[in-house]
């Protein structure tokens, strides 16, 4: 296990997985300029990274992040903000290629709540609670919550979420399908290793073009999709892995898959 320091995060790997802890307790791991720079350089860092496979994205027990800081945002100008363009990293982590799975606990609040709607399987300790509450503040979410949310949990749900800023707690999220798994709070995060275990496991290739044929259904039509989906079915005939993968089957014994 290595373990690297950034100011905000903490960056390890255990094996094929790479683990990126969010990491400014003071604040609830509040998401300001330098931890999301941090947390977009680690993410693409390990998307880079042939031996890892897959990633994992948390925070502490008492919170994966209380949103984007507050503090660092109260004074700017609709100018100021703008120019800063403080969303162009979250366009990054959506370029991510390998699959996140996001292990949270306690809050998951607006802009922590959107960072959750970014990964691609989420796993939650009975602690955790999952709100967009910017309209507390005077302000809507930014960082994808109002589509996001929308699509995951449904319109009226969202607008209720979104409009009232009121947080839903792990057991609820579950039930509206935010969330894949809820743990005890000593086992969320080893449960989120072991899905991450299971699916390092796969082909990477075959793996990096199921998530980007699943996101496709977000921005594009279902003959789109499906078009985009087959493409990417026929291109996996190029792969050793395809090869491997079937020819283990026929051999009844289990693939092992390079990612090439
Ligand atoms: N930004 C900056 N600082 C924050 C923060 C945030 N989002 N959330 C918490 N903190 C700070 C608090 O100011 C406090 O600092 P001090 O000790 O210096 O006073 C510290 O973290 C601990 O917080 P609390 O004392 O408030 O802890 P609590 O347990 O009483 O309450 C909480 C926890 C309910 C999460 C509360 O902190 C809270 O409501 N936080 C703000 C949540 C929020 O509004 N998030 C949305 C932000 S806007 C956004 O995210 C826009 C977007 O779409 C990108």
């Amino acid at each position: 296990m290595m373990t690297l320091t950034n100011q905000n995060i903490l960056v390890e790997t255990d094996d094929q997985i790479g683990i990126v802890k969010l990491n400014r307790p003071k604040v609830l791991n509040a998401l300001n300029h330098e931890l999301m720079d941090e947390l977009v350089t680690a993410l693409e860092a390990f998307d880079r990274n042939d031996s890892i496979r897959v990633i994992i994205l948390t925070g502490s027990e008492r919170a994966f992040a209380a949103g984007a800081d507050i503090k660092e945002m109260s004074d700017e100008t609709t100018v100021s903000i703008m120019l800063k363009d403080r969303f162009a990293t979250w366009d990054r982590i959506r370029n991510i290629k390998k699959p996140i799975i996001a292990a949270v606990s306690g809050f998951a609040l607006g802009g922590g709540c959107e960072l959750v709607m970014n990964c691609d399987i989420i796993v939650a300790s009975e602690t955790a609670q999952f709100g967009q509450p910017e309209i507390n503040i005077g302000v809507i979410p930014g960082a994808g919550g109002t589509q996001r949310l929308t699509r995951v949990i449904g319109k009226h749900k969202a607008m209720e979420l979104i409009l009232t800023g009121r947080p839903i707690t792990a057991a609820e999220a579950h039930a509206l399908g935010l969330v894949n798994k809820v743990a005890p709070v000593e086992l969320y995060f080893d449960a989120a290793k072991e899905l991450a275990r299971e699916i390092a496991k796969k082909s990477p290739i075959a793996v990096r073009l199921a998530k980007e044929a699943v996101l496709k259904t977000f921005d594009t039509s279902i003959s789109e999709g499906l078009q985009f989906e087959r493409k990417n079915f026929y291109m996996l005939f190029a792969s050793e892995d395809q090869k491997e993968g079937m020819r283990a089957f026929l051999e009844k014994r289990p693939a092992s898959f390079t990612g090439r």
